[in-house]
């Protein structure tokens, strides 16, 4: 049990105030939680993004790893390139940090590093890979990727990135469900300040009379058991002022027939947020849950049979009869879950996402 009181930090609530942050995005390889991780990148935050999938993992690392180069970039001031900020340069202990990153030693900043791999683990060993390093499996539970977009210098004053901030992104292959594999995540993150759980997707659909005892009580067990495993993993580690947002839907508010197992687990999940930000308070940490409505990811996707052109003609078709004539984007999405992070002042909240959906 949290009952430390620790002392209350005050900081922007701005997005920008995430620079120099790190978030660890749970199901940041697709969807919602990429977009999350491209925004968190752009505004100068360390970035490690979690999936299953190697191949969508690594797919995701280049798009973050775009985006935190634009962001580095627009960081550096015009001329020459001036020493890292006051303090020693960063690093995390010799040893532990994945090597062969891209674009230098990241300049030290009050959030720190990623603490990489422990010694003896696979995770950071260098494959080669041109965008930094990909260790392979080899039994253990969690997988890391690193791209590293950092770059030593100043930042321009006042501008995104002040302070010497520089976005840096890295990705484990893992599964959620798997704690070995959560703490190992964690472990390799080191200290946190804020996590995204984005990480899973609908189970148990059909007439709850129809299902089998299992596929319905996994149906809710399952995902709410992922949040809590997440939220154990995460507590240690999160810093004072950090944040914990977790993914619902709108269909807890407006529930469809079929539907009844995943809005349970989806409703069992916002009340969870609510209970864990009262839990969490004495800590000053925060937790909040997202509240999406239909929104234009790979998940809404699979349910139209399509691809390419045919799947943009048949997701606008839906869209159409949607209060603002379309589905959400992944980024407007995700950006709900950055104000969550950013505002140190919200904590307890369901915030609806959802185009008003759920009033028509
Ligand atoms: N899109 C919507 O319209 C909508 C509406 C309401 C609620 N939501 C909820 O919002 C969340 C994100 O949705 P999305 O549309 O962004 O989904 P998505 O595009 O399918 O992305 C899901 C992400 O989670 C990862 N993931 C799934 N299971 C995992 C596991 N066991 N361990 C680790 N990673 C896992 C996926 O990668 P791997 O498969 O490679 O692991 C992927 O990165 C979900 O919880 C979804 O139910 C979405």
């Amino acid at each position: 049990m949290v009952t430390t009181t620790a002392p209350v930090p005050v900081r922007s609530p701005l997005p920008w105030s995430l620079a120099g942050r790190t978030a660890v995005i749970l199901g940041g390889t697709s969807g919602i939680g990429l977009a999350a991780a491209e925004l968190l990148a752009s505004v100068g935050a360390r970035v490690l993004l979690v999936g299953r999938d190697k191949d969508r993992l690594e797919a995701a690392l280049t798009r973050v790893n775009a985006a935190a180069t634009r962001m580095n970039a627009a960081a550096i001031p015009a001329g020459p390139p001036a020493g890292p900020p006051a303090g020693p340069p960063a690093g995390p202990p010799a040893g532990t940090k994945p090597s062969g990153t891209s674009a230098g030693t990241l300049a030290q900043t009050p959030a720190g590093t990623f603490a990489g791999p422990a010694a003896g683990t696979s995770a950071g060993t260098p494959a080669g890979t041109s965008a930094g390093t990909l260790a392979d499996a080899a039994g253990t539970a969690a997988d890391a990727v690193g791209t590293s977009a950092g770059a030593a210098g100043t930042a321009a004053d006042g501008g995104v990135g002040a302070d010497g901030m520089y976005a840096d992104v890295h990705g484990i292959s893992a599964d959620v469900t798997d704690d070995d594999a959560l703490a190992e995540v964690f472990d390799w993150a080191g200290t946190v300040d804020h996590v995204l759980m984005t990480a899973g997707r609908p189970a148990g659909i059909g007439p709850v009379a129809e299902l089998s005892r299992n596929t319905a009580q996994a149906a809710v067990a399952g995902p709410v058991g992922a949040v809590l495993e997440v939220v154990r993993a995460a507590v240690p580690r999160l810093n004072p002022g950090g944040s914990i947002t977790l993914a619902s839907g709108i269909l807890v508010a407006r529930p469809r027939p079929g539907m009844s197992a995943p809005v349970a687990a989806a409703g069992a999940v916002e009340t969870l947020a609510r209970a864990l930000a009262v839990e969490l308070a004495p800590a000053r940490l925060r937790v909040n849950a997202v509240r999406f409505g239909a929104i234009d990811t790979p998940l809404l996707r699979s349910r139209f049979e399509a691809a390419g052109a045919e799947a943009d003609a048949a997701m606008a078709e839906a869209g159409a009869g949607m209060p603002l004539g379309r589905f959400g984007t992944a980024e407007e999405a995700a950006s709900a879950a950055l104000f969550l992070m950013a505002n140190p002042y919200m904590s307890g909240e369901v915030l609806t996402v959802d185009g008003g959906q759920s009033l028509a």
